[in-house]
């Protein structure tokens, strides 16, 4: 059951599909208490058992009790524990305890989740603005809500199968010959491969949908090259259009007024990858339709696939940013020279050096600029700052509406850093620039069902770690969670070490390990079509579906994925196994690296089980069972013939298939 309550004049994000009459917030509201008189703010006192689900991609656990978190797209790489904002915004919470129901904030601007951290047993839901669509789905249990939510927002995206295949990335793939020395290294080394991504590198000055002619000469031969070896090329489109005189996409842009505008009209500026650019205004209809047309430049080459970037929108600096702290620091640097005594500045809050650094380091996405500039929809001007979320949203849209039409009976592969609810039916995401930290493959892991919650299925972290220095065992274990990911793409940033599965010793691992994901992709397909065309999750908590078990309620390191199997992913240092809970008997199975599958039924309960780095261990439910082919170098060389069923005798498995 959905009720949909109006506060104020909300801005329609086109986040939900369905259409519902707004109803009047009834006398006792038995789902909190809401004051919207000035600002929206939103509380219900939780029962000491009540869990918090949702909020897709936020930091911290699966269940939010216990910290706050803010809906403000934010490009930040350093996703420590104290972090707030992330790059995306989705506003679905799930309150499940005595109680189910769902809560989903239809607002674009910032807004704040405090679960239980001012106080530990309320929920505060706070926004600035009074104007929003709030959406309460009462349900039987958590998985319910979820249900009836992803049906109001829309069937979410489909990846085309090819995209379920390993893909390799890196920042620093400077040329042509860069690239075909690593597809080289993949075949050679028959490590399974399906993409290689390539990052801005690959532009002419970092300019959207150019080519750069020295590095990548005769582009669209080389791409029909690498799919002659099974390879999809996957290139990388920013949000910034860079301001050049010549550069056709910049001048279209600035003639049809296609750019986000100051208020005087002018264009607004920001830096980025490639210097001054503009931001296409992709919450107007004319100028989504027009920058996702773009797209065809690239697929007219014979690329098929994209990954949209720095979309938040991430701005380094703006004009107006740098003439503010210049004019800061001067009046520091004068107050320093008049008194002359780092004593007095120390007296007035600050040290100079430390002073100046710190107004250097606010210039990157500063709030401030998200209020210089503006966006035309339908004839209205719209501060950005109110509808930052959206951004990420309508460029990932601006592309999905135009791949549509350029290839309408091809699936295309389309990810985005930035989201918001909705964006879920035009593509998947990745979780943007983690580090090669062993705390990062749990936190990887925790993401994954509550971005399923809201709708993103096709979703994947930097698997081996964006930021900093891999090391082999990392990998290998990160890999082992990544196999069954949708996305699964190694990917890191320019000057770490080297990450590709053949830069480490005993390289068989990596094959085995890779190969395992090419063992399963019929299952995790089917699995994924399913939760996409039946609005369900492919991966989620084990609370959802053993709701009166604690112990399953409150185990975060597990998840189960499909409705056959658990996966259990070994994610500390140096660890031969690790502990793992079944909520029922269940088949463990390990794929062994000599290709064969250990078997052995677990009772209910705790178990340790050994893991060594190039094992694959995966459990199947009771009566349940999966199919399992035998590995291929990329997707299409999967041979369904050798399909076989594993699991409990006598289970059958449904199979989907494109
Ligand atoms: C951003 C992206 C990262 C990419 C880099 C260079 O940091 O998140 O994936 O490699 O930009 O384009």
């Amino acid at each position: 059951m959905v009720n949909k309550y109006v506060f104020g004049s909300p801005f329609e994000t086109e986040a939900v599909v369905t259409a519902y009459d707004a109803a009047k917030l009834p006398e006792c509201f038995e789902y909190g208490e809401i004051s919207a008189d000035s600002g929206f703010c939103y509380q219900y006192q939780m029962d000491a058992k009540d869990v918090i689900y949702g909020l897709g991609e936020a930091n911290r656990g699966i269940n939010k009790r216990g910290y706050l978190y803010v809906s403000d797209c934010t490009d930040d790489p350093n996703h420590t524990e104290e972090k707030t904002s992330l790059y995306g915004a989705h506003n679905f919470v799930i309150v499940s305890g005595k109680k189910h129901f769902g809560l989903f904030f239809d607002y674009p601007g910032k807004m704040t989740f405090d679960v239980g951290y001012t106080r530990q047993d309320m929920l505060t839901v706070s926004c600035e603005q009074e104007n929003l669509y709030l959406y309460v789905i009462s349900g039987d249990s958590a998985y319910d809500v979820v249900k009836q939510f992803r049906k109001m927002i829309g069937t979410s995206y489909v990846a085309p199968k090819y995209a379920f295949g390993f893909g390799q990335s890196r920042w620093g793939y400077k040329t042509k010959d860069d690239i075909a020395t690593v597809v080289k290294n993949y075949r050679d080394n028959h490590i399974p491969i399906d993409m290689v991504y390539l990052d801005i590198d690959y532009m002419q000055d970092f300019k959207d949908f150019t080519i750069n002619p020295e590095r990548f000469p005769d582009f669209p031969e080389f791409v029909q090259e690498m799919k002659d070896k099974k390879i999809h090329l996957i290139p990388i489109i920013d949000a910034g259009v860079k301001i050049e005189t010549g550069y056709d996409i910049y001048e279209e842009g600035v003639k049809n007024g296609y750019f986000c505008k100051r208020e005087d009209g002018s264009d607004f500026v920001a830096a980025v990858w490639p210097g001054w650019t503009h931001f296409p205004d992709v919450l107007n209809p004319d100028a989504r339709e027009w920058f996702g047309g773009k797209y065809e430049i690239l697929t007219q080459m014979g690329i098929d696939g994209f990954w949209n970037d720095m979309n938040e929108p991430c701005i380094f600096y703006s004009e107006e940013g740098v003439r503010e702290v210049n004019a800061e620091i001067a009046d520091y640097v004068e107050t320093f020279e008049d008194q002359n005594t780092t004593e007095h500045l120390r007296n007035n809050g600050s040290i100079l050096p430390w002073a100046v650094r710190e107004k250097l380091d606010k210039l990157q996405n500063n709030p401030k600029d998200y209020t210089r500039f503006y966006h035309n929809v339908n004839g209205q001007k719209v501060r950005h700052d109110l509808v930052h979320n959206l951004f990420g949203f309508n460029m990932t849209r601006a592309a999905g509406e135009a791949l549509k039409k350029i290839a309408p009976d091809r699936k295309m592969l389309l990810f985005s850093r930035s989201s918001y609810i909705g964006m879920h039916r035009y593509g998947g995401i990745w979780t943007g620039d983690n580090h090669s930290w062993w705390s990062h493959i749990l936190l990887n892991l925790k993401m994954m069902p509550s971005l399923n919650m809201c709708g993103f299925l096709y979703t994947g972290a930097d698997l081996g770690g964006f930021g900093s220095n891999t090391t082999r065992d990392l990998l290998l274990r990160w890999l082992s969670l990544g196999i069954f990911t949708p996305l699964m793409r190694n990917h890191t940033a320019i000057g770490t070490r080297e990450q590709e599965c053949y830069q480490f010793e005993h390289m068989e691992d990596f094959r085995h390990v890779v190969g395992v994901r090419y063992r399963l992709i019929p299952y995790l397909y089917s699995e994924y079509l399913k939760a996409a065309k039946r609005d369900e999750m492919y991966f989620r908590p084990l609370g959802f579906d053993y709701p009166e078990d604690t112990r399953a309620i409150e185990t975060e390191d597990q998840l189960l994925l499909g409705n056959e199997a658990m996966i259990a992913p070994v994610y500390t240092q140096n660890a031969s196994g690790r502990v793992v809970y079944l909520p029922e008997e269940m088949k463990f199975i390990k794929f062994m690296p000599d290709g064969s599958i250990f078997e052995e039924i677990l009772g209910r309960g705790t178990h340790y089980i050994d893991v060594a780095l190039n094992e694959i261990p995966l459990f199947i439910r009771k009566n349940c069972c999966i199919p399992v082919v035998d590995a291929a170098e990329n997707v299409e060389a999967i041979d369904m013939k050798t399909m076989k069923y594993i699991g409990f005798e006598g289970a059958v498995y449904e199979l989907l298939e494109e």
